[in-house]
């Protein structure tokens, strides 16, 4: 708030992605509102809440058409509404092609390692580019001045920040990628890949979560188009104005607002064993996630199956709590996972439970942000074993909920927080044997130790803060709104 304040006064704010903040569904004679299992959104809210702008989203909740006004807007969040949540309605098709096919079943896999084939169709490639430019209209027509921040999220935009540059030349694009970027060689993979680049090089500024992906960025334009590349500055230029490409590790707000109103560690974990029926002497660990075959959910489960093989004293000691959100259920590649991931505790459950007691819990169903941060401050560890992962804001947020200085983090290397959550147990998710060593450290570590490793942890958090992200970049969209003034002037 103070950086549009002071730096960029008077700036208009307009953030768009995908996924909408809130989803208002229809339940028999009630609209209830639901808010999405997004890192994106975790993010993002507490921005757009202290700018008070405009987001554009896809309209995708069962009621959000009987929300809106005439022009399609509705003031959100429901309860205190401080900023403008405006619809783009997409057809089925639309959907279909742009959303589930392209973007969750080309680039997702694409961008992430986890070596599921990315399917690329030109059908799917021409939705894309017209949804792409469905969502540059709405920008043209909800923007007021003719140089307003466009703020642009994701994987599902990357031809947006051209499109915006064509009609509003003077706008400030930030773009920021939310999953990690490839290599080179397995970016080329896609047959429209100097069409997104080019797209993405409409940006003014250009963020990733890690330098690496930075790199990974800088190399396949370097490869695929005709560019100066200026690697000291950062910044590409293919003809106009340059692009800012750098890392801007994403976070969570400090502290989380769903904390406010949350009963005390000690009562969170009261509660949660209550509902379990579990022992006080029983410990607790957590996997928080959407149901995502890229992170990593049944070779974790398998973690624990393997731990109880080797480590038979455990048993009976500790129950591993898996919460999975269902997500892209349309696709293929998302429907295995569930059955897979039910199949593995089934048969660890089946081989050790016993007396009322079993080792895993596995809760399929969405869950509210305030569930997820009683469920992680009742935890004694929390399990972040993404096979790859932009950022994960899950282990920043487990984090965040431990304000009494406990609990232990377990976070995979290919994840970007690994980068600076240094005091987690970090670990290869790839290798079972390791990850169920890990896991009966975490349950056997001091208090002193946890203390130690979280405060730390806390402190970076605390730090480099969702706030910190954003500002750092609209401190240098200020800079680059001042610099071309005076260009302008002299
Ligand atoms: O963080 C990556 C991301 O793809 C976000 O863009 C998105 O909000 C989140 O994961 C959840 O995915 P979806 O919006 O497809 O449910």
């Amino acid at each position: 708030q103070e950086v549009i304040h002071d730096e960029l006064p008077g700036s208009e704010v307009i953030v768009v992605s995908n996924r909408e903040p809130y989803i208002h569904d229809r339940d028999g004679d009630r609209i209830i509102v639901r808010r999405p299992a997004s890192g994106l959104v975790t993010a993002l809210e507490p921005i757009i809440r202290a700018t008070r702008g405009v987001w554009i989203a896809h309209g995708s909740g069962s009621a959000d058409r009987e929300t809106v006004n005439a022009s399609d807007r509705v003031a959100v969040p429901p309860e205190d509404p401080a900023y403008t949540l405006r619809r783009v309605w997409l057809t089925e098709e639309e959907e279909n092609g742009y959303y589930y096919r392209f973007s969750n079943e080309g680039l997702w896999p694409l961008c992430h390692i986890a070596f599921v084939r990315p399917q690329f169709r030109r059908e799917d490639w021409e939705i894309y580019r017209a949804v792409n430019q469905r969502f540059a209209d709405t920008i043209v027509a909800e923007a007021k001045s003719k140089n307003p921040i466009v703020f642009v999220q994701d994987y599902h935009f990357a031809l947006l920040p051209r499109m915006i540059r064509q009609r509003l030349p003077e706008a400030t694009v930030i773009t920021f990628w939310h999953i990690p970027w490839p290599n080179a060689e397995v970016f080329s993979i896609c047959p429209w890949r100097e069409e997104i680049l080019d797209g993405l090089l409409g940006s003014s500024i250009l963020g990733f979560h890690t330098r690496f992906h930075v790199n990974n960025f800088i190399e396949s334009v370097d490869r695929f188009m005709e560019s100066h590349i200026d690697r000291e500055l950062s910044t590409i230029s293919t003809g106009g104005e340059a692009t800012l490409v750098n890392a801007y590790p994403i976070s969570i707000e400090w502290p989380p607002r769903a904390l406010l109103g949350l009963p005390t560690v000690g009562d969170c974990r009261r509660r949660v064993r209550e509902q379990l029926g579990l022992g006080p002497d029983v410990k607790i660990g957590v996997g928080v996630e959407r149901f995502d075959y890229t992170k990593g959910i049944p070779d974790r489960l398998r973690a624990v199956g393997i731990l109880l093989e080797r480590h038979p004293e455990w048993i009976g000691r500790f129950v591993f709590i898996q919460v999975a959100a269902p997500t892209r259920a349309k696709l293929d590649a998302y429907r295995g996972l569930q059955e897979e991931a039910m199949a593995v505790a089934e048969t660890i459950n089946a081989r050790y439970a016993r007396d009322g007691w079993k080792p895993i819990e596995l809760i399929v169903r969405h869950h509210e942000p305030e569930e997820v941060l009683e469920l992680f401050r009742a935890a004694d560890f929390c399990v972040v074993t993404s096979l790859h992962d932009g950022m994960n804001l899950v282990a920043k947020e487990f984090v965040a909920s431990r304000e009494d200085d406990r609990g232990v983090l377990v976070l995979s290397t290919f994840a970007g927080a690994s980068r600076e959550l240094l005091e987690a147990l970090l670990v290869n998710p790839y290798d079972m044997d390791t990850l169920a060593e890990t896991l009966v450290r975490a349950l056997s570590m001091s208090e002193e130790e946890q203390r130690d490793r979280m405060r730390l942890m806390r402190e970076l958090v605390r730090d480099n803060n969702v706030y910190a992200w954003a500002g750092s970049m609209l401190m240098e969209a200020a800079r680059m709104r001042k610099r071309r003034e005076v260009q302008n002037h002299f």
